[in-house]
Parts: structure tokens; C-alpha cells; sequence
């Protein structure tokens, strides 16, 4: 299946298909026809049948979609058949939160260790899972392969540890600092800024005034 072909406004909803065909195997869905699965996902029935016909259809005339199969076929385009080692660096509200959030384990993603600074958060748990010494990032790089790491430090201090990472390794990068990274090319990067989403809120809101 040629990846590349497919354009990058067509994977970013396929998280969303995952997500209402999990909720429709958990209400035990066994199929569900494009219109359906249109009203679900406030899409045209069209956009459906377009975006599932980039990887080949899986639909049947007349009898819809296999939700189960469908659930598992985007999982494998969205390489969620394998286990992510992930870690976090900033241990504070937000890389607690993260942490704790255990739906993250449910796709595959499973963190390994937290890394802070800061002398009083060193050696804490959170949910069983320790924080490390910042200090021994790139020794710990080493010996642990980790495919994934969360930036939850303050802007400034992101890009030198963001850095780090590279060097260490680590080929993803799920930034939640309000900065921009720039890093080598090959490196994955998705930035997470809730603030922007907020500002579109207050757009919409301001265009309704
Ligand atoms: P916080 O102050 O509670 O936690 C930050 C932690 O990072 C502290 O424990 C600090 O000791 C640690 N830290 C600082 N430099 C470090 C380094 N070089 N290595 C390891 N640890 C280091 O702050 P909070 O509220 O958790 O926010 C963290 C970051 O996330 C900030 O950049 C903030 O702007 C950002 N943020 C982003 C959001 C988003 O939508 N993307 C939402 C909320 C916060």
C-alpha cells in the first residue's frame, strides 16, 4: 500500500474513523452503511466512500461497512498493530496529566518514565511510573529505546532537550511547548497547542457578535 499517495488531510481524519468504529464495536455494531457512518461522523457519505477508497474501499454494495474489519484495517494504516515506547519530559501538570490519562496504553502507546529537573518530583510515581533526573537523559537514551517522547517543559528550555532527544535517538516528538521546533529532517513532529484551538473558539464566537 503506497503511504505517500495519500494525502495528509486524509490520514489526520482517519483518527477520527478509529474512534466512533471503536465506540461502534463497544455497542456491539457489526456493520454500518457509509450513510450511517456519515450522520456519525458529521462527514457526506461521499467524503467516506473517497477517503476509504484511497486504501481500497473495504465497503460492500448493499451491505456497508464490516465495522470490525474496517476498525482494524485503519488501525494497520495507522501503524497502531505494534507497541510505542514513550517518555515525557516536564513532570509538572501537564506531564502528570498525560500520565495519567491510560487510554493512551489502550492504542499501543505505553510510557516508560517521566523526566524533570526538579529535585522534589525526582523519584516520585505517577501511576507507578518514575521520574527521572533530566540530568540523565542522554545516558538513559542509551540503553532504553523509546520511540516516542512528550515535551511538557517550559518553551524556553524546549529546544535544547528536544535536541537531546534526536541525538539520543528518538524519531518522534509530541510538543506541547508553545514554540516551534526545528529539528533534523526525518524527524517527526506534532505539535499540540490547546491555545489555538481556543482562539478559533473565540473567532467563531466573535463572527456570530
Ligand atoms: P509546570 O511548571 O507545572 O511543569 C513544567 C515542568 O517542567 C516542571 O516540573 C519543571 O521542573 C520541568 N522542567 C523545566 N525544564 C526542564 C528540563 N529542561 N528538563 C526536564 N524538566 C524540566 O508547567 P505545565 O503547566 O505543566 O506546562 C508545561 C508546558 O506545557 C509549558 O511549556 C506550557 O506552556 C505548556 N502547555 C501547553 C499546553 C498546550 O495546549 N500545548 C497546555 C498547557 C501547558
Amino acid at each position: 500500500m503506497a503511504d505517500k499517495e495519500i494525502s495528509l488531510a486524509v490520514i489526520k481524519r482517519l483518527p477520527k474513523y478509529y474512534r466512533n468504529l471503536a465506540e461502534l464495536m463497544e455497542n456491539r455494531v457489526e456493520r454500518i452503511s457509509s450513510k450511517e457512518l456519515s450522520e456519525r461522523m458529521q462527514v457526506t457519505a461521499s467524503q467516506i466512500r473517497q477517503d476509504l477508497n484511497n486504501f481500497g474501499g473495504f465497503g460492500q454494495q448493499g451491505y456497508g461497512y464490516n465495522v470490525e474489519y474496517l476498525y482494524h484495517e485503519i488501525g494497520k494504516i495507522l501503524g497502531l498493530t505494534r507497541t510505542y515506547y514513550m517518555i515525557i519530559i516536564g513532570s509538572g501538570n501537564l506531564g502528570q496529566a498525560l500520565a495519567n490519562y491510560t487510554d493512551f496504553e489502550k492504542n499501543g502507546f505505553v510510557l516508560k518514565n517521566m523526566f524533570d529537573q526538579n529535585p522534589e518530583l525526582i523519584g516520585k510515581k505517577i501511576r507507578g511510573i518514575e521520574i527521572l533526573d533530566a540530568a540523565k537523559l542522554t545516558q538513559y537514551l542509551k540503553v532504553h529505546s523509546v520511540d516516542i517522547a512528550a515535551i511538557t517543559i517550559p518553551k524556553e528550555n524546549a529546544p535544547e532537550v528536544a535536541l537531546e532527544l534526536v541525538k539520543g535517538g528518538v524519531k518522534a516528538i509530541w510538543n506541547f511547548a508553545p514554540t516551534d521546533l526545528h529539528l533534523p529532517e526525518g524527524v517527526k513532529v506534532e505539535n499540540v497547542h490547546l491555545a489555538d484551538n481556543l482562539m478559533r473558539l473565540s473567532y467563531s464566537l466573535k463572527c456570530e457578535e
